[in-house]
């Protein structure tokens, strides 16, 4: 039998997907996220708990999602309809390629604002406006901007429109280019920051800070969200890398590729934050600020080195670009399924898919100004609204349980056959380790962390230990 073949194309070399999904993970979530998450949440024992997610949860349910998405060959809704059909399953689970979209275009309204915050910093860099100023200064300038809804909006506008003409066009044209040339030029920034960071007198106090864990900081909500982040930053759990891994030819290695990507993510994750927290202490600035912290502290460090307004700009140029090459994994399965099953051509369906993302994009863009509001996420204050819901609806929730449905799903309901065939890696320790781990690990570790997170399981331990 000759291989299935996606209708929207194929990767054209093994090293191709790698650089896509790569792209796609590698993003706002490792520059913009990571570190203003770990300083909300203590630092080093946040960071920690996020490691071992990343390699205990995240890497198998990776290798879940691209052998899923290499079986099925089309959207992950069509693929989950194929699936279920092949494996004689229960129609309930193509709910799971729904979830997906919904999420994908949830995440991507407020990611898309961010990114334009991105964009506007490559003109505020370039331009001097933030040269000599105080950290005040820049903090005021950053709180000044995101209170201007217009701003936000034409920002938003403007990046909704980069990724819709990308996506219209099929994903893959330009992108290995883009990527090739883009995550070298991020890493050598990122280096040269980090050595920024080093001369300041506080470079230890921010390795500290990330580096030593401390687990009376890291409260009920912050496990959870460490967990969530796992699955945000390697764009598991919704479909995207299922998308990317139904253009994937036969023969390449799932497990190599999935810790290839890993790593990488990490280490640009790893290398912001020692880029920025060193920042933050020896200014006197705090860490849990929020989602402003990149704004705030990075261009302080900007403002002062040699060619400074240069390196901004190039900086938040590739910060921009980062943010297209996973934006376009986030729209990219509600643009595959219409394709497939509306017969709509591309255009056509990127443009829409487009304007509705763009639509709840709004309520981000008003989550800093007309519609703020402050709620408690398990004893930590949230004080930017809708931005704020979305994101620990998607992140903390849709694609944790994304993810555990697609690890369930390939370990435990596709035939094992068809499983040693896709991950081609026979049917040793390799594979046993992977089959444990999604089959026992993920559920468990994925339903403690929700369990702790409704507040069961400390009443649980407390109540073990009141028995010794
Ligand atoms: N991983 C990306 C980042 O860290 C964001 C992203 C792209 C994503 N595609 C995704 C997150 C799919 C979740 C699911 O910036």
């Amino acid at each position: 039998m000759s291989e299935r073949v996606s209708i929207h194309g194929m990767w054209s070399s093994r090293l191709a997907f790698v650089l896509a999904a790569a792209g796609s993970a590698i993003g706002l979530g490792n520059i913009w996220k990571f570190p203003y998450i770990t300083g909300e949440n203590g630092g080093g024992a946040f960071v920690l708990v996020y490691l071992l997610c990343v390699a205990v949860v995240g890497l198998p349910v990776m290798m879940s999602e691209i052998l899923i998405g290499r079986r099925g060959r089309e959207s992950p809704i069509n693929t989950m309809h194929h699936l279920v059909a092949e494996a004689q399953r229960p129609r309930l689970w193509v709910l799971l390629g729904w979830s997906g979209v919904v999420a994908g275009i949830l995440i991507m309204s407020y990611y898309s604002v961010i990114a334009g915050w991105a964009m506007a910093y490559v003109f505020k860099t370039a331009s001097g406006t933030l040269t000599g100023q105080t950290a005040e200064g820049i903090a005021s300038i950053f709180g000044g901007f995101v209170a201007s809804p217009e701003k936000l909006l034409a920002w938003h506008t403007i990046f909704m429109v980069m990724n819709t003409i990308v996506v219209s066009r099929g994903v893959r044209s330009g992108l290995e280019q883009a990527v090739r040339f883009m995550m070298p030029a991020l890493l050598v920034l990122l280096l040269v920051m980090v050595g920024y960071a080093y001369n300041t007198p506080s470079f230890e106090r921010g390795l500290e800070f990330l580096f030593t864990p401390d687990f009376s900081k890291i409260s009920t909500g912050g496990v959870l969200t460490a967990m969530g982040h796992a699955f945000f930053t390697l764009s598991l759990g919704m479909g995207a890398i299922m998308m990317y891994g139904s253009y994937l030819p036969k023969g390449t290695s799932i497990a190599a590729t999935s810790i290839a990507i890993a790593l990488m993510d990490t280490l640009v994750a790893l290398l912001a934050g020692m880029a920025i927290f060193p920042l933050v202490f020896a200014n006197n600035l705090v860490p849990s600020a929020g989602p402003g912290l990149i704004f705030q502290t990075l261009p302080i460090a900007f403002g002062h080195m040699p060619y400074g307004s240069l390196f901004g700009s190039l900086f938040f140029i590739l910060l921009v670009f980062a943010a297209w090459t996973s934006g376009i994994s986030l729209i990219e399965p509600a643009v595959a399924w219409l394709v497939e099953n509306r017969s709509m051509s591309r255009v056509k369906a990127a443009t829409g898919v487009g304007i509705l993302t763009w639509f709840v994009g709004i309520a981000t863009v008003l989550s800093f100004s007309e519609w703020a509001f402050s709620f408690n996420f398990f004893g930590e204050m949230k004080s930017s609204g809708v931005f704020d819901v979305l994101d620990i609806l998607t992140a903390n929730f849709m694609l944790p349980l994304g993810g555990l449905a697609m690890a369930v799903f390939a370990s435990r309901c596709m035939s094992r056959a068809s499983v040693v065939d896709e991950l081609d890696m026979g049917d040793g320790i390799l594979f046993r380790a992977w089959y444990v781990l999604t089959r026992h690990v993920t559920p468990v570790a994925v339903g403690i962390v929700f369990l702790h997170g409704l507040g069961i399981v400390q009443p649980v331990i407390e109540f073990v230990r009141g028995l010794f």
